[in-house]
C-alpha cells in the first residue's frame, strides 16, 4: 500500500499494512500533538467536500499548519504544470503533500518529483485509497472484525457507475487484499464485464445481489466524468439500480448501506434509505478523520525514517 512514504494507490495493496493503519485509526491513537511544527499542503485541483476538510482537520489535530491550493488561484491557471507546482510548494518547506487531481496518475507522477510524503486524495478514475481505507474502516466496526480486520465471508456489492470510479477501484482492491468478495453491480455501459480484470465478480443484476450483501456499497452517478451521457434516465437507474426502500427491506439483517458521497438523492439511493437504520454514511465521513491522521502520521513517520 506504502510507495516509500507516498500513499498512493490500493493496487496491490498490503494487508498488514492496511491493518495496521486501520488499527491505529480505529484507536485514535496518533490523538494530540505528533507533527507540531510541520505543515501539510492540501492541493486540491477538483472540487471536493469530505476529503479535503477532513485532511484539513486531521493535520491541525496532529498540530500540523495546513496551506491550501485550488487550481482557481493558483498560477496552475497560467498554464504551471502540476509538477512544477508541486515542487514550488516543497521548496517553501512544506512537510507532506495531499494532491487531488482530476487527471488518473497525476498523484504518482507528482511523487516521482518531490522528496516529501504525497498522499493521493483522489485522481481521475484511477485511486482514492484514503476513502477506501475509510470504508473498511467502517465496514470493520459494523460488523465486529476490528480484532484482525479479516473481512473473509463478507460479501461487498459496489453498486452504480464502476467505470467512473476511483471508489470503487481502490475498495475492490483493498477489500479483497482484506478477505472480502466483492461484487461489481450495474448497468453494461457503468459496470462492464471487463471490469472483472480487477479480481471481483461483475453482475448486471442488483435485485439477485441485494439480499445476499453484508455491505451495499452505493456510487454516484459521475456526471464530470461522462456519466450522464451513460445515463439513459435518472427515474429509470433509480428504478433498475437505485438503493429503494423497498430494495432495502430485503436486504439481510446486520447488513450496511456506505456511500462515498457526496450522494445524488433520488438517483443511485433513496433519501429514506440514505437517513434510515442501515445506512453508515455519517460514519463514513467520521471515519475519515481517524483515517487521514493515521495516515498523514505514518507517511510523516516513514519519511523521517527514510522508509
Ligand atoms: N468521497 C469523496 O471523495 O468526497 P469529496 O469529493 O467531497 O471529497
Amino acid at each position: 500500500m506504502w510507495n516509500g512514504h507516498h500513499l498512493l494507490s490500493c493496487r496491490g495493496a498490503d494487508a498488514a499494512q492496511a491493518r495496521e493503519l486501520l488499527s491505529l485509526a480505529h484507536a485514535d491513537a496518533f490523538d494530540g500533538a505528533g507533527l507540531n511544527g510541520r505543515t501539510v499542503a492540501n492541493l486540491f485541483f477538483e472540487d471536493s467536500t469530505r476529503t479535503r476538510v477532513s485532511f484539513t482537520i486531521a493535520a491541525q489535530k496532529l498540530g500540523a499548519r495546513v496551506v491550501d491550493l485550488g487550481s482557481k488561484g493558483s498560477s496552475l491557471s497560467k498554464g504551471e504544470s502540476l509538477i512544477d507546482t508541486a515542487w514550488t510548494i516543497e521548496s517553501m518547506g512544506v512537510d507532506a503533500l495531499v494532491v487531488r487531481a482530476a487527471q488518473s496518475g497525476a498523484c504518482e507522477l507528482i511523487s516521482r518529483h518531490v522528496d516529501i510524503p504525497v498522499i493521493n486524495a483522489g485522481d481521475g478514475m484511477h485511486q482514492h485509497p484514503t476513502q477506501a481505507l475509510t470504508d473498511a474502516l467502517n465496514i470493520g466496526r459494523a460488523h465486529g472484525r476490528t480484532g484482525g480486520w479479516d473481512f473473509s465471508g463478507l460479501h461487498v456489492v459496489i453498486v452504480g457507475d464502476v467505470v467512473s470510479s476511483r471508489v470503487a477501484r481502490s475498495n475492490a482492491a483493498l477489500l479483497r487484499a482484506l478477505g472480502a468478495r466483492v461484487t461489481l453491480c450495474g448497468p453494461a455501459m457503468m459496470c462492464p464485464g471487463s471490469l472483472s480484470g480487477l479480481g471481483c465478480e461483475v453482475s448486471h443484476d442488483l435485485d439477485a445481489l441485494v439480499d445476499q450483501a453484508d455491505v451495499m456499497m452505493m456510487l454516484r452517478i459521475q456526471f464530470e466524468r461522462g456519466g450522464g451521457a451513460r445515463l439513459a434516465s435518472s427515474r429509470l437507474y433509480h428504478a433498475c439500480y437505485g438503493l429503494t426502500l423497498r430494495r432495502a427491506a430485503r436486504m439481510k439483517e446486520g447488513a450496511i448501506v456506505m456511500h462515498p458521497g457526496p450522494m445524488n438523492r433520488g438517483v443511485e439511493i433513496a433519501g429514506e434509505v440514505a437517513d434510515g437504520s442501515r445506512s453508515v454514511i455519517r460514519d463514513q465521513v467520521e471515519g475519515g478523520v481517524l483515517v487521514r491522521k493515521a495516515a498523514l502520521r505514518l507517511a510523516m513517520d516513514r519519511a523521517s525514517s527514510g522508509s
